[in-house]
């Protein structure tokens, strides 16, 4: 096969993006379970669409997918569910090739403003900020990591003045949409078999995994189901995943429902705002564009907004709710004030790009213990004719750990660091080059840590920060739907979040030292960020210079259409996600959260969409 020698040349010059465009004719030609022909969901262009739907949702990513499902399981109830994206590629399936997802054509490609306070690694002081543009929407091109949060963040978002948030409320919906396919859970009454989205173990793992869990026991850390009774401890990263590739909502929730006639979805239609009846203020209808055309459809019932923690906002001030001052200055027409729409922006930062170099033991591959040339021709033969192999990895992520620094109450249990143990680090000749892409970073900053150490064996821990107390802000640059929003994460404007962080750089200094992690000559990365090189390595000084040059995004931003009473002038929906001061309009995604739960929130965002599909359900039919 001429393409396979075209690849295992590409692989000998070391990792080339465009052996993507190769491996995609070769998945096409030899994996018909990732083309899955026969279930994709077929696009309904605007001239076939209907004058009206009973539900119009905007945005199919994480949120939007399980809307359109779950609305349309009653048959006599239309659904149009619009996408700026397309459908998902055959690539973004694999594992392994997650990270090369980012600043393609299935990522609006975010940046955050200038700062002066973080960021300070990246080029132009901006850290990358990437949103998933496809079917499935960051589903698609995230870590596929799958964490639920900590029992108490429910409890408090309950506690804000919002009945029926409370763990004890959420769990049910958790289960509803899970099918565990992890052995040793299947029976645990936290998990549930029969819902759409798949969970199961990555199928394949480095032997460094296991020394990533036995340093945590070493430290006090058992090995638990961070979704169970008890959040801290370690554990291999449960994934969104069946078969072994990426479970998406598009996957788990669009292919489902691609045969219901009641169910229309449009892709490469991006909504320009939600047109609002300024005397009733009833929402009754969406204006979107398609290839050079704009469209207006109407709902019948209700419109749903699901365009994420970045662009629901954005379609909202775009519709005239949001901050009047801002509102005036963009000369857009006020709808209803709402000061909260695009404020409480809240993310998991972590202090990125501390590398532990490690000498790997006497008679392994330096390949399995950090080294970068994973894609070997092998690998690849054995994904595509054996389901099997290297290719099912996911490096970034391969051991989770949740722990408490100094600053919980221990008797809480409640973790306020999560580590994502990767396999494979900023050095490696492969994974420099989309590390350095992905993140944005200065050509000077990555040749001072890592100019010196290309492909020697090592692994990263980068602590993340899960409870900031820090808030920033989204706003837009003018009235043009297509300028993208401004984007100030304000980290660490709160300094406590700083000290958070860096005890969590400590403690995984002291994971290095353990003895299993001795066996390895694990030793930190010797070379220094210069701006930070006064300082000894380590120290609590250096990590805390170092975190406001690597603030590495974990990619969680949310909160930007919080939850709350009517009495919390900031809130912009209610406890059933009604948008307050306008009829018929639900924002059901990231943004409606009031706090960032203690974890990745793919999942809590799945919980939120099925419950949010019932709450619907209920209205309607009491109505
Ligand atoms: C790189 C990356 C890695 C991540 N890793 C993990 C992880 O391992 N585990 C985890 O739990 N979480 C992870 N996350 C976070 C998680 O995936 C997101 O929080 C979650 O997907 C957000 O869901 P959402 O529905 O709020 O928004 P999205 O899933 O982003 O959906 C919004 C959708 O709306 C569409 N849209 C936006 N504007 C318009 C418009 N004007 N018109 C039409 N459509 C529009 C978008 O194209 C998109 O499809 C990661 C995220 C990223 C980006
Ligand atoms: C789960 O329960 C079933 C039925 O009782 C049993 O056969 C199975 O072994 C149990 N699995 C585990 C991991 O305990
Ligand atoms: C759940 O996963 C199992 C494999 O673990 C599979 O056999 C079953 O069909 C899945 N169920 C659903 C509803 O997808
Ligand atoms: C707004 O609603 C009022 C009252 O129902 C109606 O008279 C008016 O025509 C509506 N305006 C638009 C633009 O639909
Ligand atoms: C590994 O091999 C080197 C060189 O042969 C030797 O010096 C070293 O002691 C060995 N390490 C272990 C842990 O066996
Ligand atoms: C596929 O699996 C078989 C059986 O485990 C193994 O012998 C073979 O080497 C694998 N093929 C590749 C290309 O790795
Ligand atoms: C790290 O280990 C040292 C020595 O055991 C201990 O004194 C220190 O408190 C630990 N640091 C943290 C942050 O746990």
């Amino acid at each position: 096969m001429e393409a396979l020698s075209a690849l295992a040349a590409l692989l000998e010059s070391g990792f080339n993006l465009a052996f993507i465009g190769i491996l995609e004719v070769l998945i096409i030609l030899l994996r018909s379970d990732i083309v899955d022909q026969g279930n994709r969901v077929t696009p309904v262009a605007p001239k076939d669409m209907s004058p009206s739907y009973d539900y119009i949702v905007i945005g199919c990513g994480s949120a939007g997918s399980v809307l359109a499902n779950r609305l349309s399981e009653d048959g006599s109830s239309t659904v149009l569910a619009l996408e700026a994206g397309e459908d998902e590629p055959p690539i973004s399936d694999v594992p392994v090739l997650t990270q090369t997802l980012q600043l393609t054509d299935l990522d609006w490609s975010f940046k955050t403003e200038q700062s002066t306070r973080y960021c300070q690694g990246m080029k132009g002081h901006r850290c990358n900020w990437p949103r998933g543009k496809v079917l499935g929407g960051s589903s698609v091109i995230n870590a596929m990591v799958y964490v639920r949060g900590h029992a108490r963040d429910y409890d408090e978002w309950r506690d804000a003045g919002n009945p029926g948030w409370g763990y004890d409320d959420v769990l049910p919906y958790f289960k509803m949409s899970e099918n565990i396919s992890i052995p040793e859970l299947e029976n645990s009454s936290y998990h549930e078999r029969g819902g759409y989205l798949t969970v199961e173990d990555f199928r394949y793992h480095k032997p460094l995994t296991k020394f990533f869990l036995q340093a945590g026991r070493e430290l006090g850390f058992n090995v638990v189901d961070v979704n169970g009774a008890d959040q801290t401890g370690f554990t291999l990263a449960p994934g969104t995943l069946r078969d072994g590739l990426r479970c998406s909502t598009a996957k788990a929730y669009l292919r489902s429902a691609s045969r219901r006639q009641n169910l229309h979805v449009g892709t490469e239609c991006t909504v320009e705002k939600i047109l609002i009846n300024t005397t009733t203020k009833v929402a009754y209808a969406v204006q979107f564009r398609r290839g050079g055309e704009v469209y207006t459809v109407h709902a019948r019932k209700e419109i749903i907004l699901s365009a994420g923690a970045i662009q629901s906002p954005q379609i909202l001030i775009l519709s005239g709710i949001g901050p009047r001052e801002h509102l005036d200055e963009l000369g857009i027409e006020l709808v209803h004030h709402s000061p909260g729409v695009g404020r409480n922006l809240q993310d998991h930062v972590a202090l990125g790009g501390l590398t532990y170099l490690i000498d790997p033991p006497n008679g392994t591959s330096s390949n399995d213990f950090g080294g970068s040339n994973t894609l070997t021709l092998s690998a690849l033969m054995d994904f595509l004719k054996n389901a099997t192999g290297p290719m099912y990895d996911l490096p970034t992520n391969e051991v989770l750990g949740f722990v408490n620094t100094k600053f919980t109450d221990g008797d809480l249990n409640w973790p306020d660091i999560q580590y994502h143990f990767a396999t494979l680090s900023h050095n490696g000749r492969a994974s420099s080059i989309i590390a350095k892409r992905n993140n944005n970073l200065r050509d000077e900053f990555f040749d001072s840590l890592w100019g010196n150490i290309i492909d020697h064996p090592a692994f990263e821990m980068p602590p993340t920060l899960l409870r900031p107390r820090s808030r920033g802000y989204i706003t837009l640059r003018d009235a043009d739907p297509y300028s993208p929003p401004i984007i100030v994460p304000n980290y660490y404007d709160d300094p406590h979040d700083l000290d958070v962080l860096v005890q969590g750089a400590l403690i995984a200094y002291n994971l290095s030292q353990t003895p299993t992690m001795r066996l390895l000559n694990t030793r930190l990365n010797p070379n220094r960020i210069p701006e930070c090189s006064h300082f000894s390595l380590p120290s609590e000084e250096y990590f805390r210079c170092h975190a406001r040059f690597y603030s590495l995004t974990i990619f969680h931003p949310c909160c930007t259409c919080k939850m709350g009473p009517p009495r919390d002038a900031m809130a912009v929906v209610n406890s059933r996600l009604r948008v307050h001061g306008v009829k018929r309009l639900r924002v059901v995604d990231a943004s409606i959260m009031p706090n960032l739960p203690s974890g990745n929130i793919n999942s809590p965002v799945i919980m939120i969409a099925e419950k949010a599909a019932h709450m619907i359900k209920e209205d309607w039919s009491s109505s």
